[in-house]
């Protein structure tokens, strides 16, 4: 297909969309980030964390999501039948919440947070568990004391994104319980569900795992005095970013995948033009996750198993990672090279195979 073929096509399959658009200066920002700007020594604990402009695909952890979404509406019910806090909530209940989320998700999930609004949570004016998978061990801290997760000049979207919406349409569930002395209870409670909830771009968090990751967070709902839903905090999972790939590389015309981050880095490869990018799954969430291999028609001179695409991205200057063209001997419409014949690489051809071209005398 000639080049000109190949872009009708594309157009024609609907390709070439905004989408998949590659020179696009915020994808060359976020790379920036993933590769130099953020690092553990770069940002202290209680700076803004650094937020990537890009979406990720979350339809993968959709099922991990119900287990923030249970522990928003176990907590929403427990606030709901005791008049709109918690009075009565032992702490240890929260940190087991989290704790037990993490138990049972993980290593796909690295953390997990239940976070109250001001004053909902006993005499505590803020309070929130975290608990997260380190090396083995799931622990869990109260992060309220230190950490005011209320404040917005904090990049804090799990919450503020939460906090600021309306919960007018929220689903209301009808719930009876039959105790043992036969007293029943009736209640209406507002629940969340998987829409109610918010997914964070991905982020790096600086005062905890030191790791690029990105949230899903649902909402604890109480109800105001004249019974209409309130925000009450949030419950949310945590999903870490340091072992998904990051492709670079071009994408074809007959290939209609599409990754984790909707392709947004296809086309991002700093391979030199006679080279083409071949993906290098397993490098994780960096730059440079691939190989550049020199095209048909060209070669390396050495040992040579193409360029990494790390080394690649790191250098300033592409000289060294440069391919050489391939002479079709003296027929060579690029004309013949003294230098490459006196090293007795180039072999006359007889008028039978004057299409081919012999890089070895014993190919003849
Ligand atoms: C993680 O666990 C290993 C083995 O138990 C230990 O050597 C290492 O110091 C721990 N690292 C951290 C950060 O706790
Ligand atoms: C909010 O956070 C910023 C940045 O850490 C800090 O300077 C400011 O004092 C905080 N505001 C309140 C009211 O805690
Ligand atoms: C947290 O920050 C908010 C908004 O900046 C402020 O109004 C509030 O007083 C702070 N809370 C605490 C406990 O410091
Ligand atoms: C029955 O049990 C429930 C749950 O423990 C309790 O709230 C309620 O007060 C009890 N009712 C009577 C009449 O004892």
């Amino acid at each position: 297909m000639a080049p000109i073929d190949i872009f009708v096509y594309l157009v024609f399959c609907g390709l070439v969309t905004g989408d998949y658009h590659v020179n696009n200066d915020n994808i060359f920002k976020v790379l920036e980030k993933i590769g130099t700007t953020v690092s553990r020594e770069t940002c202290t604990s209680l700076s803004p964390d650094e937020e990537l402009d890009i979406a990720v695909d979350f339809s993968k952890w959709e099922e991990y999501a119900d287990l923030a979404i249970y522990n928003s509406n176990y907590l929403s019910a427990q606030i709901q039948k005791h008049g709109g806090s918690l009075e009565t909530f032992h702490e240890s209940l929260c940190h087991d919440l989290v704790t037990n989320l993490v138990v049972t998700a993980k290593p796909e999930i690295l953390s997990g947070v239940v976070e109250f609004a001001p004053g909902v949570f006993k005499n505590y004016e803020l309070f929130a568990a975290f608990a997260v998978n380190t090396n083995g061990t799931v622990e869990s801290v109260e992060l309220g004391n230190f950490y005011n997760y209320t404040n917005d000049s904090l990049v804090n979207e799990w919450y503020s994104v939460l906090r600021d919406r309306n919960y007018e349409n929220v689903a209301i569930d009808r719930t009876k319980t039959t105790f043992r002395n036969g007293t029943i209870i009736e209640a209406d409670l507002l629940v969340a569900r998987r829409d109610d909830g918010h997914i964070t771009k991905p982020y790096y968090d600086c005062g905890g795992g030191h790791v690029w990751m990105f949230t899903y967070s649902s909402p604890i709902l109480g109800r105001n005095t004249d019974g209409s839903p309130k925000f009450k905090g949030v419950a949310t999972i945590d999903i870490e970013l340091t072992d998904k790939d990051i492709n670079q590389c071009d994408l074809e015309y007959e290939d209609d995948t599409v990754d984790l981050f909707f392709n947004v880095f296809r086309g991002t490869h700093k391979c030199p033009i006679e080279t083409t990018c071949h993906f290098r799954p397993g490098l994780g969430f960096k730059v440079g996750g691939y190989f550049c291999i020199c095209n048909e028609g060209f070669y390396y001179q050495g040992l040579y198993s193409g360029f990494s695409g790390e080394e690649v991205e790191k250098a300033t200057d592409l000289s060294s990672f440069r391919c050489e063209m391939k002479h079709h001997g003296y027929r060579s419409s690029f004309g013949s090279d003294s230098h490459d014949r006196q090293l007795g690489r180039y072999f006359p051809l007889n008028s039978d195979d004057s299409d081919l071209y012999y890089t070895n005398p014993s190919m003849k």
